[in-house]
């Protein structure tokens, strides 16, 4: 028996890239390009031992995704997507070397940016830039959907809860960008994840689990060795206290934690489960 036409519509309608929604991503990109902060305000900043280094690790965070999200774009190319797609992430990729800038520099004024990352974290932007042969969906899951949700959760709580002016604006400048880069990572998961195989979805499960459990240490201070788990705990709680950018331990802790739920639910809608 032959399909009916309802059956190839449908299927028309799943493999043709939603290529209205894709312009109207590159618009408000292009817009949000042209409002873009490339250096801090002026003002005064206090000094701070916990903030500086608070800001150096935002900073190593905000490097990795340069080349998490040059990886998407890599392999957007060999996977032969669209230009759309590919230029959405590519703008993402000029957007997180803004936000890796911004963050440097407040890291600098309020006391001076580490260079070198403590043993025992695991923000690794030089083992992110090997080549890959990873496909795309792997890279726009590790980066889109959760690296990029998890951080607009904490970004917009800290911005919410942060009143010095010059850390304010760096956390409202990313904030901006970040919000549309989950809008353009979901839009991508929606299209490319629910047709993969099933072998396909169930393995991208198991490596979300993996990833889950990074975030929980990288974005907050859960699952670290004791003694590093002391004292990332205290930096965020010293420069909560301070109200230079960053919330209690215990709270970005649980911002995670939900986060990460709500990423587990979306991709479950998508065919993906998270185990
Ligand atoms: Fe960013
Ligand atoms: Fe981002």
């Amino acid at each position: 028996m032959g399909r009916s036409d309802e059956e190839e519509a449908e299927e028309v309608r799943v493999s043709i890239p939603q290529e209205p929604a894709w312009r109207a991503l590159r618009r408000a990109q292009a817009t949000r390009a042209r409002a873009a902060r490339e250096t801090l305000p002026e003002g005064k900043l206090p000094t701070s031992d916990a903030a500086r280094r608070f800001w150096s690790r935002r900073t190593w965070s905000e490097l990795a995704a340069v080349p998490a999200v040059s990886q998407v774009v890599l392999a957007l190319v060999r996977e032969g997507a669209g230009l759309e797609p590919l230029g959405a992430y590519a703008a993402i990729a000029a957007d997180e070397v803004r936000h890796a800038a911004l963050s440097r520099a407040l890291a600098e004024r309020l006391g001076g940016y580490d260079e070198d990352v403590p043993e025992g974290l695991d923000f690794a932007p030089r083992s992110l830039a090997a080549p890959s042969d990873v496909p795309v969906a792997v890279w726009a899951l590790a980066n889109g959907c959760f690296s990029e949700t998890v951080s607009l959760a904490l970004i917009r709580a800290r911005h919410a809860a942060t009143r010095q002016p010059v850390v304010r604006a760096a956390l409202a400048e990313t904030l901006k960008d970040e919000a549309l880069h989950v809008r353009v990572a979901w839009h991508f998961a929606g299209e490319v994840l629910p047709n993969l195989s099933k072998t396909a979805r169930v393995d991208l499960g198991g490596y979300g689990a993996e990833l889950a459990e990074m975030i929980r240490r990288t974005f907050g201070t859960l699952g670290l060795p004791k003694a590093t788990e002391r004292r990332e705990r205290a930096l965020r709680d010293d420069t909560a206290a301070a109200g230079l950018g960053a919330l209690p331990a215990a709270q970005e802790n649980a911002l995670v934690t939900a986060a990460l739920e709500d990423v587990a639910g979306r991709l479950r809608r998508l065919g993906v489960r998270v185990r």
